[in-house]
């Protein structure tokens, strides 16, 4: 890994991102000898020290409900899991042909494009198997929670917005480009504050419908500022190949409107966000880590 805790920004929520790294790293997906490839190749994915935006942010939303992080983080993981099978299928050679990706080879350069694919696919029913076996709610609750992350990651979802990348289906102007970014990156993302409201039952899903603004905006803000770091960042500090969108000739926020245009559009999306998170939690002490995440996915440099 290429970063450590001295470069990152202060701000972040380090002892999250900690309880998050230990949680993954206790993770294992199979005990037969037989599969043994396969799991080294999943965990080589999901160990190399991502940021950790999306379980991160789950946890410091359960601390903003006045609930412990640690109680979700079967759910967390479930999210980074999911992230992490998006990031190998989408570096494969079919479809944004990566090389390097958090610091080190890709899946499919380390360990050939058939087990990276597979890699990807166990990566995603593992998460929901770990939600659905793990994490503690009501039954009905858990189910809520689990629906909303597989329609977060469907067609309607992560998926569906990873094909308007791919086909360049997306309706143009900046309407299109919005839904683009929604689809294949926000929804997850949305997902890591949504689905820990859901988890909680039914006091704290009533508050959803007055989270989803701060959801949604943080979201969209974390694709636009991805974009511009396309642009203007350098392969050591993203730990992954920078210009590739331009190189595969993609749709974002710096080809539509420019690199001055894309930081406006990033910083009038990053008020958005501080405000519609201020709107639902008042109290900027239980909000600290939301604050501090939200600030982090405008501001990085990585
Ligand atoms: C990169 O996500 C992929 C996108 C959705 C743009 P991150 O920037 O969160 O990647 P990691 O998890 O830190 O490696
Ligand atoms: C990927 O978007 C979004 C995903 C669903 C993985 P990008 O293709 O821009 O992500 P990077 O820049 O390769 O991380
Ligand atoms: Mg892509
Ligand atoms: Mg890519
Ligand atoms: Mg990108």
């Amino acid at each position: 890994m290429l970063r450590t805790a001295a470069t990152r920004s202060p701000a972040y929520p380090e002892h999250l991102r900690a309880e998050v790294e230990r949680y993954l790293e206790s993770l294992r997906f199979s005990g037969d000898p037989a599969c043994a490839r396969l799991e080294e190749a999943m965990r080589y994915s999901l160990l190399a020290g991502g940021k950790r935006i999306r379980p991160v942010l789950a946890l410091a939303t359960a601390r903003a409900l006045g609930r412990r992080p640690g109680s979700v983080l079967p759910l967390a993981g479930a999210i980074e899991l999911i992230h992490t099978y998006s990031l190998i299928h989408d570096d494969l050679p079919a479809m944004d042909d990566d090389e390097l990706r958090r610091g080190r080879p890709t899946c499919h350069r380390a360990f050939g494009e058939e087990v990276a694919i597979l890699a990807g696919d166990g990566l995603y029913a593992e998460a929901f198997k770990l939600l659905l076996s793990e994490q503690r709610a009501e039954p009905e609750a858990l189910l809520a929670a689990a629906c909303e992350l597989a329609s977060a990651t469907g067609v309607q979802g992560m998926v569906g917005g990873q094909y308007l990348d791919v086909a360049a289906t997306a309706p143009p102007g900046p309407a299109g480009l919005r839904r683009l970014h929604e689809l294949k990156t926000g929804g997850l993302i949305a997902a890591s504050v949504n689905c820990v409201l859901l988890v909680g039952g039914d006091p704290e899903r009533e508050r959803m419908a007055l989270f989803r603004p701060f959801a949604s905006e943080l979201g969209v803000l974390f694709q636009i500022v991805d974009d511009i770091l396309d642009v203007t960042g350098s392969q050591e500090t993203l730990g992954k190949r920078q210009g590739s969108d331009e190189r595969l000739g993609k749709r974002t926020y710096v080809s539509e409107f420019g690199l001055d245009g894309a930081r406006k559009l990033a910083a009038q999306s990053h008020e958005r966000a501080r405000d519609a998170l201020t709107a639902v939690v008042p109290s900027t002490q239980q909000a600290t880590e939301l604050i501090q995440i939200t600030d982090f996915i405008a501001t990085r440099s990585y």
